[in-house]
Parts: C-alpha cells; structure tokens; sequence
C-alpha cells in the first residue's frame, strides 16, 4: 500500500492499526468474518470505476464488456450454489436488499408477519425505527420458552392477521427453522414467503443446514458474514417475482450497481463452491455448538435452547449478574470482540441488555477448532466472572494474543 502511505498518511495509519487489530483480537462477532486475499483484491479493482446502471446485456451505459462478465460469473455462481430460478447480485447490503424485496411485491401498507427483534429478528424485519415500518405495517411473532417457533400459534396469528407477506429469518436465532411448515402457513392464508438468509448464507451454501430455497418466493442476504464474501447483498427468488426485484433494484431503489463489489461477489462465490468450503461451513457449527457446551458447563443460561448454527445468545445478566454492556466491555480488554444482544422480552433496554451474541465464523477462517474454542469459553467465562480485575484481563489478554500468534490469517 506504498501509494495510501504517501498519499493519505491519516487514512493508513488507521488502515495499520485495524489490520492488527484484526489479526492480534478473536473475532466473534457473529456478522462478521475474514474475507480472502483474493476477494479484498477484487474490491481494490479499477471496476469501482464503472457505471453500470442496467443489467448485463440490457445497460445505460456504453463499455460494459469486462463488467458483463463479472456480473454474470456472479449470478452463475450464486445459482450453482444455491439452486435458485433467478438471482439479482446488485444490493448494495443487506438492509437495502429487503427494501429492495419489500418494494418489489408489496404496496404501501401492505402487513408483513415477521420476528420479533428480541426474539432473534432483525432491525429490518420491522423495528419501528426502521423506513420499513414506516411504511409497512409489521406484526411481530415470538419463539416460545423452549426456544421454538409454535407453528400453530403462528398460523393462528397469520389467519387472524392475513399478511400479504410472512417473513423468517433472522439476526440473533440460533435454532433451525421448520421450512416446510412456513411454506403451508403462507399457502393457508395466501401470503409471499420471504426469508433473509443473511446470517446463515454461508451453512446453507456449504450444506452444513438445510436450504430454504426451494421454500420460499423471495430469499435475500448479505454477501459477507458466514458466506465470506465482500460487504454486500443478493437477492434470490422464484421466476415470477424475477422481472419485479430487478426493477425494484434498478431502476426502483439504486442507482448504479457497485461492480468492485460485484466482482469480489463472484470471487467468494467461487470460493464457496470449492470443497474446502463445506468443510468450513461444518467447523462453524461444532465451533458453536462447543461453546454452547463449554458455556453451560460455566454456569451460562444459553438462549433458545442451545445453538443449530454459528452462533449463540448468552443471558450474561441472569446468569452471572454482569450486564450485556459490562461483557462487551470486559471481553473488548482481553481482545476478544462480541456484541451486547437482548434477550427475549429482555427486561434491561438495548443500551445495556441482558444478553451478549458470540459467533464463530470468523475464529473458524483462522482454522481453529474445538480444542481452542474450549479455551476461549474458559475466557470468556474468567473475564466476565472478574470482569473488574484488570489484573486478571491482562493476565488473559496475554493468553488471547498468544492464541491468534498461532493462528494467523493468511488466507
Ligand atoms: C438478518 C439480517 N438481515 C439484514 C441485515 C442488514 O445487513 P447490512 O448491515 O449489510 O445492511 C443484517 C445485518 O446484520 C442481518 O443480520
């Protein structure tokens, strides 16, 4: 980066500092992960400099022979992967991407049945502070005390509701979904199914879960998180719907599409239809699933029953008296980077819930397995049992650097 340390001296410093950041912290925000050495290439490309307002084939603008094909590499890509009628690659992120969906099929008004934030949902799926809600009119729908979806109770809101759209997925649920079920309810009232993958994109593309696809109507998500791919959103859907989210995208929503972003798309995509990936895709669930054990062991009430997938939900509060805040905080000492979460119908506020979210998509890229995950649950456990000793914090914080020594990135 020869060129930014002689152009931008402020800008490089920062850029040095969160590269070690990166490589000396555990990463275990569960939204986040380490993309390739070829992906970041990818991003660094003279294709930001395009306009590509359009569709390949079908642009505005003239000179788009090299951006066709990068676009169309993605678009291939993504339906190997995931099987889809139709993909649209151009979202600019995830929270654009369900706009982009919502606008496509629904009118302004229209009701949407979707999670409740608390219980896992995300801010998107109908948070009064969100554009969305202000212009849809969202019913939320809980898990049960067992961590489940009550189907039944879900058909009966649905049925009492009748939605033009019912939509799953999730932003802090750890358990599978019943997608079978999901579709009969949608049937039953006449309602399009929608689902936000975002989170776990990259299981499902390395067969680690079960694919929604074949399901549901629309299916949108990000690019990066568990899939690995550039920072980023793509929406997937049946033929019928394909002619309304590309208009919705183009000319409804965006203008031209980011196409250094297309490009590290396709980049990713290849690399998630490469063996090695489902590999990577089964490491991060028995990651979790050993945190989620290792956790209770330490006397940690984990929500939702336990974990299907990357991530778990910890009530920090009800289980050791220390506050979702007061975690992140302690943990941010001793180089290991979570998020505070609410927990569901948490009675604290999202300022300083009861909860914290861990994740293990990003600790898995680095390579590591159960064997080290066992000693960051041990960790986190003596960080947030002494989380005001900065003796102790330091003492593990040592430990921590030690750890990501071993385990380099160097993808
Ligand atoms: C389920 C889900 N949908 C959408 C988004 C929004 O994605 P972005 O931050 O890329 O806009 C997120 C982000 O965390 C998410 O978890």
């Amino acid at each position: 980066m020869k060129n930014l340390k002689k152009v931008d001296k402020e800008v490089y410093s920062a850029l040095t500092g969160e590269i070690k950041r990166q490589a000396e912290g555990l990463e275990m925000i569960a939204s986040e992960n380490y993309v390739s050495k070829a992906v970041l290439e990818a991003l660094g490309t003279v294709f930001t400099n395009k306009y590509s307002e359009g569709y390949p084939g079908k642009r505005y603008y003239g000179g788009q022979e090299y951006t066709d094909v990068v676009e169309n590499l993605a678009i291939k890509r993504a339906k190997k992967i995931f099987g889809c009628d139709h993909v649209n690659v151009q979202p600019h992120s995830g929270a654009p991407a369900n706009m982009i969906a919502y606008s496509a099929v629904l009118k302004p008004g229209d009701k949407i049945l979707g999670m409740d934030l608390s219980h896992g949902g995300h801010l998107t799926h109908g948070h009064p502070v969100t554009l969305s809600a202000k212009i849809y009119k969202f019913i939320g729908y809980k898990t049960e005390s067992n961590g489940k979806i009550d189907y039944e109770k879900l058909e009966q809101l649905a049925i009492k509701e009748k939605p033009k759209m019912i939509l799953a997925g999730f932003s802090a649920y750890s358990r599978n979904l019943n997608y079978k079920k999901f579709r009969q309810i949608a049937n039953k009232v006449d309602a399009i199914l929608m689902i936000d993958i975002a989170h776990i994109a990259g299981l499902i593309a390395g067969k680690a879960i079960a694919s929604p696809v074949p399901y549901f109507d629309i299916v949108t998500t990000t690019t990066h998180k568990t899939l690995r791919g550039p920072r980023g959103g793509m929406i997937m859907c049946k033929t019928k719907y394909a002619s309304a989210i590309d208009k919705s995208a183009f000319p409804g929503f965006q203008g031209g599409p980011h196409m250094n972003n297309v490009a590290a798309k396709a980049v990713a995509f290849g690399e998630a239809l490469k063996p090695e990936f489902k590999k990577y895709a089964q490491q991060m669930i028995l990651n979790a699933k050993t945190l989620e054990k290792e956790l209770k062991k330490y006397g940690f009430k984990i929500m939702f029953g336990g974990t299907d997938n990357h991530m778990v939900l910890v009530d920090v509060f009800g289980s050791k008296g220390v506050t979702g805040k007061e975690a992140e905080e302690a943990l941010d000492k001793i180089g290991i980077t979570i998020n505070k979460n609410m927990i569901p119908d948490d009675p604290r506020g999202p300022i300083d819930p009861s909860g914290i979210r861990i994740g293990t998509p990003a600790l898995t890229t680095r390579g590591m397995k159960e064997e080290e995950v066992r000693k960051v649950a041990n960790w986190i456990n003596a960080t947030i049992e002494n989380y005001k000793d900065e003796k102790v914090l330091n003492i593990i914080h040592k430990e921590v650097i030690k750890l990501c020594k071993k385990f380099p990135l160097n993808r």
